[in-house]
């Protein structure tokens, strides 16, 4: 069969799948290691019969909207490519401006010489892409589910040179012994009946990794009222993913505690309230 054939097939498909000629293109590329010119050019390339198959299984699996990085087992972030699987959630793209403002106060303000928590940390995205940048980082990564604690122990062991300290535990019962310069998160923070989570999240991802309690705030709130204890008098940093309504109400939360010298809610590439940053 021609790369042209497996193409048309999957069109017929997937017709009626939205953006379904996008995520062929994709599996495409990633499953027959093409460019996307060789995608565009090469249509009478004669594919090999193992990869048509797995092609093929693959688009039987979109059209059950399974995710994408689900049917490869694997997605990039932060131009590092990370193992997912069900335990974990699909690291978002939006999630990498956290990893990038967390690196860009470890330069500014400690010379890249930090201890620093990633609370929550699923497939590892966030942490194990901040210790893959810097050079003198001491990390913690924890997660309450030991499946996502395999996962990400895995990912830094393919991404990482020196292994961080993994904890399996509920962030909030949690006390780190040494105290921290950042403290990075994505908790769970959509509230129960958000009607905005697409059916493909809702029934592939893990409902741990999604929802919370308090209109989605309140392992938020949970995690920067424990974790401020254990962060650096002299200066330090906690940042948290938050939902783009969930601004003001967090930031109530974090002037409630007394102890941040300044609050701010920044806005992600799309201009929505995506992330809370606190100075100590
Ligand atoms: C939104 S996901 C973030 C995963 C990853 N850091 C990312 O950005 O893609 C939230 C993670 O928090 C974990 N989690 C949920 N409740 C927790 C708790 N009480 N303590 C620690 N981790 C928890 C989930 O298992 C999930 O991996």
């Amino acid at each position: 069969m021609t790369l042209g054939q497996a193409l048309e097939k999957a069109f017929l498909e997937l017709k009626d799948i939205s953006n379904g000629s996008q995520k062929i293109n994709y599996l495409a590329q990633e499953i027959f290691s093409l460019s996307y010119t060789d995608l565009i050019l090469n249509k009478s390339e004669i594919l090999d019969t193992d990869l048509i198959k797995i092609f093929e299984k693959a688009i039987i699996a979109v059209k059950s909207k399974k995710p994408e990085a689900y049917i490869l087992g694997y997605q990039y972030f932060c131009n590092l490519k990370f193992k997912v699987n069900n335990s974990v959630l699909i690291p978002r793209p939006e999630t990498e401006q956290l990893v990038e403002m967390a690196v860009m106060l470890s330069e500014k303000y400690f010379k890249n010489k930090i201890n620093f928590i990633d609370l929550g940390c699923g497939s590892g995205c966030v942490g194990v892409s901040v210790l893959s940048r810097l050079n003198n980082a001491k990390a913690i990564l924890l997660d309450i589910s030991p499946d996502a604690i395999a996962v990400s122990k895995e990912n830094a062991k393919i991404l990482l040179k020196d292994q961080p300290l993994f904890i399996n535990s509920s962030a909030e019962l949690y006390s780190p012994q040494d105290k921290l310069h950042l403290v990075l998160g994505n908790p769970p923070y959509i509230k129960a009946e958000d009607s905005g989570v697409s059916e493909s999240t809702h029934v592939f991802e893990p409902h741990l990794a999604l929802y919370a309690k308090e209109d989605g705030l309140a392992l938020t709130r949970l995690w920067m009222s424990h974790y401020v204890k254990f962060m650096a008098s002299e200066k330090s940093f906690m940042i948290f993913e938050i939902g783009h309504e969930q601004g003001a109400a967090i930031l109530k939360h974090a002037r409630s505690l007394n102890i941040f010298k300044k609050v701010t809610i920044v806005k992600d590439l799309y201009n929505k309230d995506r992330f809370f940053l606190g100075e100590i």
